[in-house]
């Protein structure tokens, strides 16, 4: 009988402190992982992100938790490289332009304009060889490419019309930090400025920069058409991600949880770059009801004189992005089937 109640006393007793340790001394905290990006959360980057939170959470049973910074609230364009190769944030999506102050130039190569004819054809170099290639070179930096992301193609917009290239003439333009983007709006006879994204609504209200080219979804929802009275619908370049995580962090995981994120990074690519059409279409059109801007399309002759204005940044730019690598990519978009 004694035997029974010390029994009995000692088990309460467990269970007494089994209920005094924190539930979080039971479990182990789940891993954190930061994604930050500049863009608002209804464009193709910002939907793509919550898609991978949700999808990266349920794999691993919430064994990681993904926090999504939008809208440059944690870091802008060049602070959020930085910040993830200290380690401060685990994964971005930084678009193409923006890998050359880290010393990784291929990328710009995407900017070239008139390079790319459509995102069916963008895919060929993005999933083949050329694009592996190019995510290979991250690793340099101390990074990891896990695939690449469409927003879509650019327009021009200005309070001017944008129409014929001597329109261009003596223009402030405000560019992604990208030596080809430079170089193309220095073709146009425009004075390129480089101005992070977060800053550009401001920049262009205040008269910073005159007018900046970006895709229907980046202008739409930062509201860049309330203070830019015309938009030329020019698709003349392309706006891509690049998903990018810090090495250590990524080769620090567990095997597993690896697996699974890797699984969520695929499925949210899958996504972004089935959405990201439709997203900028909707953009157009929703810029085109708000009556703020006016929209200019151009004749196939205006579109040769830019084409033909612009052809000089190849020759420029060969030696930056390589000339092979330019000459792979033509090949391979050249090929329709
Ligand atoms: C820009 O800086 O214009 C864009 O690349 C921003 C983005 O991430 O889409």
């Amino acid at each position: 009988m004694k035997s029974a109640t010390w029994t009995l006393s000692a088990a309460a007793a467990a269970a007494v402190l089994l209920a005094l340790v924190p539930a979080s001394a039971q479990q182990p905290a789940p891993i954190i992982l930061k994604l930050s990006h500049v863009v608002a959360a209804e464009t193709p980057k910002g939907k793509g992100s919550e898609r991978f939170k949700e999808l990266a959470e349920k794999y691993t049973n919430g064994r990681v938790k993904v926090e999504v910074y939008p809208n440059s609230t944690l870091y802008k364009d060049k602070e959020e490289l930085e910040a993830l190769q200290l380690g401060a944030v685990q994964m971005l999506a930084p678009s193409n332009a923006k890998f050359g102050p880290l010393g990784i130039k291929d990328f710009e190569v995407l900017d070239l304009p008139m390079l790319i004819p459509s995102l069916a054809q963008l895919r060929k170099v993005t999933e083949g060889p050329i694009g592996i290639g190019m995510l290979n070179k991250l690793d340099s930096v101390g990074l990891i490419g896990l695939g690449y992301w469409d927003n879509g193609f650019k327009v021009m917009t200005a309070n001017k019309p944008l129409r014929n290239v001597d329109d261009f003439k003596g223009l402030k333009m405000r560019i992604q930090p990208s030596k080809v983007l430079q170089s193309q709006f220095k073709a146009l006879g425009s004075l390129p400025q480089t101005i992070a994204f977060g800053e550009v609504y401001q920049s262009l209200q205040t008269g910073v920069v005159d007018g900046q080219e970006n895709t229907p979804a980046n202008i739409y929802s930062q509201k860049m058409h309330e203070v830019q009275k015309y938009m030329t619908l020019s698709n003349h370049g392309y706006i891509g991600y690049v998903v990018v995580v810090g090495k250590p962090f990524w080769n620090g995981l567990p095997a597993d949880i690896r697996e699974q994120l890797t699984k969520a990074v695929n499925e949210a690519t899958k996504y972004v770059n089935e959405i990201s059409q439709q997203e900028n279409d909707d953009a157009v059109a929703a810029i085109r009801k708000s009556g703020k801007t006016e929209l200019i399309s151009l004749t196939p002759a205006e579109l040769e004189s830019w084409r033909k204005a612009m052809a000089p940044v190849y020759d420029e730019m060969g030696e930056r992005v390589g000339k092979q690598l330019i000459q792979d990519i033509q090949k391979t978009v050249a090929v329709t089937n």
